[in-house]
């Protein structure tokens, strides 16, 4: 890494007390926790151990202020933010949650990240509705393909908004757009690209952005 970024980020590097000493290339489902994160869970433990039977009034606090930031960080209002313990769980509530049967409609990218492919084929078994792969060009998301496949029965399109294997990123303000045209709701699995770039999910027309 360059100095000039590490001196961008060296505040934020020295909350992780392992830099320095080991080099960490994982920074996805199995990343360290930084040392805010390790003393609250400790603070917490230590309360319980101590009998207090209402430390969850510390947790809704944390939480109400998480909601609060995150709307901040993606242009949502505060009571559009619900937690989750994993973006597949805020997709997985998409995928049965979104009124869809079996006249309708899903597209999905045939170069999609794996998870997000079994939450609509899971959800598309329970529900009946169907799925269709939106042909890939040169390994990236191909929005001439997606204005193609569009019909009347078509409800969805979920998408990445950072593909996970090679780092390309979608447009979704042009994507939205033709989602919008079209009466498509727009579902976005945000996690590779969250914090690197702003991303204002309202200017952006996505409806649900995990
Ligand atoms: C595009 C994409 N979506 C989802 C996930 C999985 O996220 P989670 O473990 O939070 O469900 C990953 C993990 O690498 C990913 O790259």
């Amino acid at each position: 890494m360059n100095d000039k970024l590490i001196n961008k980020f060296s505040h934020y590097r020295k909350q992780f007390s392992h830099v320095g000493q080991v080099s960490y290339f994982n920074s996805a489902a199995y990343c360290p926790f930084c040392d805010p994160v390790k003393e609250a869970i400790e603070e917490n433990l230590a309360l319980r151990a101590a009998g207090d039977r209402d430390e969850s009034r510390l947790v809704r606090a944390t939480q109400d202020a998480l909601r609060a930031d995150y709307a901040r960080l993606v242009g949502a209002r505060k009571r559009e933010i619900g937690l989750g313990l994993s973006t597949s769980q805020g997709l997985n509530i998409a995928a049965f949650g979104l009124p869809l049967g079996k006249s309708d409609e899903v597209l999905l990218s045939d170069v999609e990240f794996p998870a997000l492919v079994y939450i609509w084929r899971a959800a598309a078994e329970a529900k009946g509705f169907k799925i269709k792969l939106l042909p890939s060009k040169d390994r990236c998301f191909d929005i001439e393909a997606l204005e193609k496949a569009i019909t009347k029965k078509t409800k969805v399109l979920a998408l990445s908004y950072v593909q996970f294997f090679n780092g390309f990123k979608n447009d979704l303000a042009r994507i939205s757009e033709i989602c919008k045209a079209n009466g498509v709701w727009l579902i976005i699995d945000g996690i590779q690209g969250m914090g690197v770039e702003p991303i204002n999910v309202r200017k952006l027309g996505i409806d649900i952005f995990a």
